[in-house]
Parts: structure tokens; C-alpha cells; sequence
């Protein structure tokens, strides 16, 4: 409870922790944020809305919806001394190495002004987080390509702000198309929090030692890049890539399945769903609009991607493992329509999911009776042995 991994006698893990936040069905393929469905709020809401109801349990009024994203929006720019982080990092660093060491760096800056014990200096902490990972991001991407950081704007709305900061340079006018817009911003809300994944289970016991917020979300964010979790959305495109054509598709499906071949479905499988990713669903459709909105009629990845679920669908052997597509199929496909390179896709999860660590960061630690995480484990090592002297071995 509250965190803390426990193990029956049984050593069959039990809850890893209470929490009121998300709940997912991996059976009915559900999922609900504080009880709403996540197709309805990917529909219906929008990012900033979901991340109140992430962070405070309910919808907000229009009131509470309008205060709480003019304090997201004043929080925006960052220290212009974090600036000097970058200049370490090698222009040709991955955005999410540069997006673990400046976030971790924010501990830093925001180490003394942060007692997690102070309910308002919680609330600032996420707030700042929250409101700092786009520009953080956009940074790590502009300095990958050479190009000069791009200041975020008071006028434009989060999701469209990303986009400035990302696509916009000094030399001409960017005007931010509100249908890629509303695809970043849906995408965001997709990927705001799902349960005790890897990485939020990395932020809850890192939080458990009572450790700072930045320095918890930059532990989230490391977790997160792996190939089997948040990097899967840079490998499912890669692998898309390498098949190129559906002729391909079969030999793939076949390696697959080949218990001596390490090679994996990117974007297929899932630890708790046994039937689709609600989310991935709302993603398919969203690649059709925003490919179908750009002109990108015959995009080949799509047609690859669509074709592989097809035929990985009706395979016995996906069928008897209940492997079906997850979050990380169909987003590679939009977001490289959008613009971005395969390296700034686990980046884009890393700041979309940012409100779902911190709001479960503020869960863990709200807990009076909270201990500090400590899994144990099946120990299948030696017995009690005396040493043995190096001249007898
Ligand atoms: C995310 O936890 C979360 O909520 C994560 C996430 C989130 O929002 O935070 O949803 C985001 O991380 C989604 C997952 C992204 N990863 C990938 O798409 C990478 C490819 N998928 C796999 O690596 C895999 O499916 C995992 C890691 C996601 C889950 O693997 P598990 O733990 O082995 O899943 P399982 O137990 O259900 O697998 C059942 C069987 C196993 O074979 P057996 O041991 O029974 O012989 O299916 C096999 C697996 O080896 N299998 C696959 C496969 N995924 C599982 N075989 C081929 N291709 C795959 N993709």
C-alpha cells in the first residue's frame, strides 16, 4: 500500500499502491481518467483540461479551466542560465539524454524552493513542470539541428506553442496550422498517464525516498526512453522503415514469432491490455485525418502499418497471445507527418506523460503513511558458505 512493492508468501505481486487516478480494464481494453473514458476526453476535452482533471480529481469550471492555464502559461519560459545546459551536451546527443540531464538539472535550480512537505510548493513544483517540458523539449530538438531556441508565446495554446517552438525560425514568419494543433494536442492527452507503467513506477519510488520532483521526473524520463516502453514509438517507425513494403510483412510476422529471433512487433503487445489499446484506436484515426488534411494521400508507412495489424490480427499465434496494437503503432506515423524526426517521438510521450508522473507524484507523497518503496525479491542464489582462501581455489 501507498507505494511500497509488497509480495505474498506467494510471491505473486499485489498492488504496487493505492491510487484514484486511472484505472485500466487490460481485458476490455479500458481506460478512464478519474472515470472519464479516454475517447471521450481525447474527443471531447483537451490537454491542459485533462491535466486539471489528472492533478485535482474533477473537471474544472470554466473559472478554474481559465486560472489554471494562465498559470501554466506564466511558467512557460525557463531560467535563461538553463540555457548554458545544452552548450555541454554534444549536438548530436539523443533529444531524450539532453531531456534526463536538464530536467534532473531543474533539481538544481529549484532545489531550495521546493519543500515537497509544503502543499503549495507542491502545486508550484507541478505546475512548473508541467508548463516547462514543451519548452525543454523544443530546446533539445533546436539544439540537435543546429537551429537557435525559440522563446514560447503567452498567445498561443500549449500544444500550438510546442509546435512554435519546434518549427518556427527567426529568418520568417510561422504560422501554426490549428489541425496539427489540435493532433498534438489530442496526442498529448492520449499519453497523459496510464496506471503504474515502468516509468511512473520509477517516479513513485523515487518520490518514496521523499527525493525532489525534478530529480523524480528525471528518473521517469530515463525509464521511459527504453525500446519496450516510451521508445517504442521511435522503434515502431524504424521498423515500419526497415519492412517498406507489404510484400515484406509476412517475414516479419514470421521472426516475430521466432522464440530464437530477439526482433519484436514495435507497437504491438502490452502488459495489461489483452485486447486493443483503447488509445491506439483514437490514434489510427487521427493518422487517417492528419495524413488525409496534409495531402499525404498514399503515405507507405500507413499503408504498411495497417496492413501488418491486418495480418498480425488474424494470426493464431498474435491471436493466442493476445497481442494487439498499443499507443506506439499508429503515433510515429502522425507525428513524422508533423514535421518531427524519430528522435523527438519518445521526447513528445516524455512531455505529454510529465502531468501523469506528477500527478502521481503528488498521490505518493500526499500519503501519511507512506514508506519508502522497497521491493523485495525470489533470491535462487548460493546458501551460507564460508570464504575460501585463494590459495585453496
Ligand atoms: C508502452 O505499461 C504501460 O502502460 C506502458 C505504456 C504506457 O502508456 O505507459 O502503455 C506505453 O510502453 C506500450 C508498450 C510499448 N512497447 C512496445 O510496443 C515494444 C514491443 N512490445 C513488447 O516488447 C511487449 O509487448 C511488451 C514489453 C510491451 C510486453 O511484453 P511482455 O511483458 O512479454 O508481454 P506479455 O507477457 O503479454 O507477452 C506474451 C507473449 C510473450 O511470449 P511467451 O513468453 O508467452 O512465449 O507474447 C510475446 C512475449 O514474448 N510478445 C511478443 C510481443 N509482445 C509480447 N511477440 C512478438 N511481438 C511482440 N510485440
Amino acid at each position: 500500500k501507498g507505494g511500497v512493492f509488497t509480495y505474498d508468501p506467494g510471491f505473486t505481486s499485489t498492488a504496487a499502491c493505492d491510487s484514484t487516478i486511472t484505472f485500466i480494464d487490460g481485458d476490455k481494453g479500458e481506460l478512464l481518467h478519474r472515470g472519464y473514458p479516454i475517447d471521450q476526453l481525447a474527443e471531447k476535452s483537451h490537454f491542459l483540461e485533462v491535466c486539471f482533471l489528472l492533478l485535482y480529481g474533477e473537471l474544472p469550471s470554466a473559472a478554474e479551466l481559465e486560472d489554471f492555464e494562465a498559470r501554466v502559461t506564466r511558467h512557460t519560459m525557463v531560467h535563461e542560465q538553463m540555457h548554458n545546459f545544452f552548450r555541454g551536451f554534444r549536438r548530436d546527443a539523443h533529444p531524450m539524454a539532453t531531456l534526463v540531464g536538464v530536467v534532473g538539472a531543474m533539481s538544481a535550480f529549484y532545489h531550495d524552493s521546493t519543500d515537497i512537505n509544503d502543499d503549495w510548493q507542491r502545486e508550484v513544483a507541478a505546475i512548473r513542470l508541467i508548463a516547462k517540458l514543451p519548452t525543454i523539449a523544443s530546446m533539445a530538438f533546436k539544439y540537435s539541428i543546429g537551429q537557435p531556441f525559440v522563446y514560447p508565446r503567452n498567445d498561443l495554446d500549449y500544444a500550438a506553442n510546442f509546435l512554435h517552438m519546434c518549427f518556427s525560425v527567426p529568418a520568417e514568419k510561422y504560422e501554426v496550422d490549428p489541425i496539427l494543433a489540435r493532433a498534438m494536442d489530442r496526442i498529448f492527452t492520449l499519453h497523459a498517464d496510464h496506471e503504474q507503467n515502468a516509468s511512473t513506477s520509477t517516479v513513485r519510488l523515487a518520490s518514496s525516498s521523499g527525493a525532489n520532483p525534478f530529480a523524480c521526473i528525471a528518473a521517469g524520463i530515463a525509464c521511459l526512453w527504453g525500446p519496450a516502453h516510451g521508445g517504442a514509438n521511435q522503434a515502431c517507425l524504424e521498423m515500419l522503415e526497415e519492412i517498406g513494403t507489404v510484400d515484406r510483412i509476412p517475414e516479419y510476422i514470421a521472426r516475430a514469432k521466432d522464440k530464437d529471433d530477439p526482433f519484436r512487433l514495435m507497437g504491438f503487445g502490452h502488459r495489461v491490455y489483452k485486447n486493443f489499446d483503447p488509445r491506439a484506436k483514437v490514434m489510427k484515426q487521427s493518422a487517417d485525418e492528419v495524413l488525409d488534411l496534409l495531402g499525404i494521400e498514399d503515405n507507405p508507412k500507413l499503408q504498411v502499418a495497417k496492413e501488418l495489424e491486418k495480418q498480425a490480427l488474424n494470426d493464431p499465434y498474435f491471436a493466442e497471445k493476445k497481442l494487439f496494437p498499443n499507443v506506439d503503432f499508429y503515433s510515429g506515423i502522425i507525428l513524422e507527418a508533423m514535421g518531427f524526426p524519430t528522435s523527438m517521438f519518445t521526447p513528445i510521450f516524455a512531455l505529454a506523460r510529465t502531468v501523469g508522473w506528477i500527478s502521481q507524484w503528488k498521490e505518493q507523497i500526499s500519503d501519511p503513511k507512506l514508506k519508502i518503496g522497497r521491493p523485495r525479491q525470489l533470491y535462487k542464489g548460493e546458501t551460507l558458505r564460508d570464504y575460501v582462501d585463494i590459495e585453496n581455489r
